[in-house]
């Protein structure tokens, strides 16, 4: 987590610092500093803790002119937040300055060290070992770029870090090692940061850099090299994503007008990918491996949080449309456990950010028994699009709420899309199944525009639960994972304690908790168990449970029996999580809003978690 940024250039660094650490925050909002080389050559040096509109407060920017600047935006590990522990760390003589994101494990060994040599230490962090092992290499004639690939070559765990000092004045230095990090190339200016949208506004062109590799950066020349110090050579590559998708768009919040982009961001996931329709689907992305795919007899799919919840509705794909067994685990479990993965196992990496370290030790220790690997992420040239076998990206665009929203959604329909392709590749599908499937979900833009119109149905039902201690969600079969997602949507951005359960389960414990006060949402589409999931309800409604049930619009038996009711467009059951998504997020959204809740950064959280 964190957000690091860099610049050097023709412009005032602050400013632009500033501007990137603005779309950097979604990785973190503990405190926020930068460190500029002043016209005076002077190295300069501003943090505070809180939120970067904190920071922004107490910075002195008018008298910034430095063009050359390093800045950070911290999500706290080693060290509580505060305003020493912010970065940028700076050495025992106040000449380098570093950001970091990632967490250094010797780094008491170093610290131990470097007291010894009598440096001294004024922070808690990890981060400031880096700093000072810096200045200790950094004498003499040594330049920077030296010292600090020597420092780097010491250092055990990850990180990307960018490195400012005064006595190399025009340059910063730059490392990564399993923390993202991407060099921006535009004309007499050089950026770098821990994610694209920090430097949209100046280039498209990007380099990112892999792990193991330094670069030495001045406003219009590149050096990479790897750790040993041999050059690499790398083109920049333009990015498709552009600068005003980091913007609000008229809308209050960032996760509101993600909400709302659903129906684009699923129709530019389906897309190209479907028009082509002939009897047999194919995904461009999978053919190349279709040798391998036809060959898998099950499959296991790695994710965290609202990913995994992504995911077990994959299972639901993968078994009914592709007859393929298949099992979903948390990458922070499986990396843990003495999984049974051999080379007939399809592995599914499940990631937004492509960056999350759970998901990528697990997708590490799963591809070592040999089967395929088939990411589903949303970031291009992201670690885990880098290392898996295929990729089928979801273009839902950049994501800036912290809460994921348009991402779900269309990795749901990336896992239809995987389901339909390996179905028709092991014929267990027929070609009119698959013609079917392909036109269902090209209905899905249309369906989630219409499921949108409920919001302000359900902005009056925040309006009268948001003070209510608990919430509980239930669902069946497919929904179920859509129970789970709308009670973490819930807990993460209005933190009322939330519950998602399989509605069938209810009676085996959970029952007990039902009381009037304790609203049950309850997913009931007319699908294959929508008789069960009456039952389930009245269950709850003998025992006062206060029902707010999301089904088909028409549908007055559901309606009769809830106390409220949110209709959705009627739609094919494969669909029906996709649509259901809509109305949790809107639901958790507005409690958030009624409750005064920061609803894109949330307490405690950071959007992409590159730590264990
Ligand atoms: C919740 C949320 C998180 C992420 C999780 C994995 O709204 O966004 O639970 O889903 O941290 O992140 P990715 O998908 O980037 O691996």
């Amino acid at each position: 987590m964190c957000g690091i940024v860099g610049y050097l250039g023709k412009s005032r660094a602050a400013p632009i610092l500033l501007e990137g650490l603005r779309k950097l925050e979604y990785r973190g909002y503990d405190s926020a500093g930068i460190a500029t080389i002043e016209s005076t050559g002077d190295l300069r040096v501003e943090r505070s803790v809180g939120k970067l509109r904190d920071f922004e407060a107490t910075l002195p920017l008018d008298e910034l002119d430095g063009l050359v600047g390093i800045g950070h935006t911290r999500w706290a590990t080693h060290g509580k937040p505060d305003k020493a522990n912010a970065h940028p760390h700076i050495d025992s003589s106040q000449s380098v300055a570093v950001v970091h994101n990632g967490i250094i494990e010797n780094h008491r060994d170093l610290r131990r060290e470097l007291t010894n040599l009598g440096h001294n230490f004024r922070s808690q962090t990890d981060t400031e070992v880096i700093a000072q092992l810096i200045e200790h290499y950094l004498h003499n004639d040594v330049p920077l770029h030296d010292a600090v690939r020597t420092c780097l070559n010491r250092l055990e765990g990850t990180y990307a870090v960018a490195v400012l000092s005064r006595h190399a004045p025009k340059e910063i230095i730059v490392g990564r090692h399993a923390s993202p990090l991407v060099i921006g190339v535009g004309n007499e200016e050089t950026l770098v940061a821990s994610d694209v949208p920090a430097m949209l506004q100046h280039t498209k062109n990007f380099i990112v850099m892999q792990d193991g590799e330094m670069a030495r950066l001045t406003n219009n020349h590149i050096d990479l090299i790897t750790l040993e110090g041999e050059p690499i050579l790398r083109e920049a590559e333009e990015h498709p994503w552009d600068a005003d998708m980091a913007e609000k768009g008229g809308f209050t919040h960032f996760m509101q007008k993600e909400i709302y982009e659903q129906p684009r961001a699923i129709a530019d996931t389906i897309g190209e990918r479907t028009t082509t329709l002939s009897s047999r689907f194919t995904l461009d992305e999978l053919s190349e491996i279709d040798g391998k795919l036809s060959g898998i007899n099950r499959a296991i799919i790695l994710a965290c949080g609202t990913s995994w919840h992504a995911g077990l509705v994959g299972k639901y794909y993968l078994e009914e449309i592709a007859g393929i067994p298949t099992e979903v685990d948390y990458g922070s479990e499986h990396q843990y456990r003495k999984a049974l993965v051999d080379n007939n196992c399809l592995i599914i990496p499940i990631s937004q950010s492509g960056e999350t370290f759970d998901t990528l030790a697990a997708m590490r220790a799963a591809a070592r028994g040999g089967g395929p690997v088939v990411a589903i992420c949303n970031v291009l040239g992201s670690t885990m699009a880098r290392e898996a076998d295929a990729v089928v990206f979801t273009r839902a665009g950049l994501e800036i709420g912290v809460a994921a929203t348009k991402t779900f959604s269309s990795v749901l329909a990336v896992l239809y899309l995987v389901a339909t392709h390996l179905g028709a590749l092991r014929t267990s599908i027929s070609s009119e199944e698959c013609s079917t499937l392909i036109s269902n979900i090209n209905k899905a833009p249309t369906l989630l525009e219409q499921a949108l119109k409920q919001e302000s149905t359900l902005e009056s039902l925040a309006d009268k639960f948001h003070n209510v201690l608990d919430f509980l969600y239930i669902g069946r079969g497919i929904n179920y994972p859509i129970a789970l997602e709308g009670a973490l949507k819930l807990k993460e951005i209005s933190y009322i304690h939330a519950e998602g359960y399989p509605a069938g389960e209810m009676k085996h414990g959970p029952i007990a908790l039902i009381t009037d006060e304790m609203p049950v949402i309850a997913l009931a589409p007319q699908d294959d168990v929508y008789e069960k999931m009456l039952s389930n309800i009245e269950e709850a409604k003998t025992r006062d449970g206060l029902v707010i049930a999301i089904g088909f619009e028409g549908d007055s038996v559901l309606e009769g029996q809830a106390d409220h009711f949110v209709p959705m467009p009627n739609c094919p059951r494969l669909l029906t999580p996709i649509v259901l998504s809509i109305p949790v997020q809107i639901l958790a959204y507005h409690i958030a809003v009624q409750r005064g809740c920061d609803v894109d950064q949330p307490r405690n959280l950071a959007k992409t978690v590159t730590v264990e």
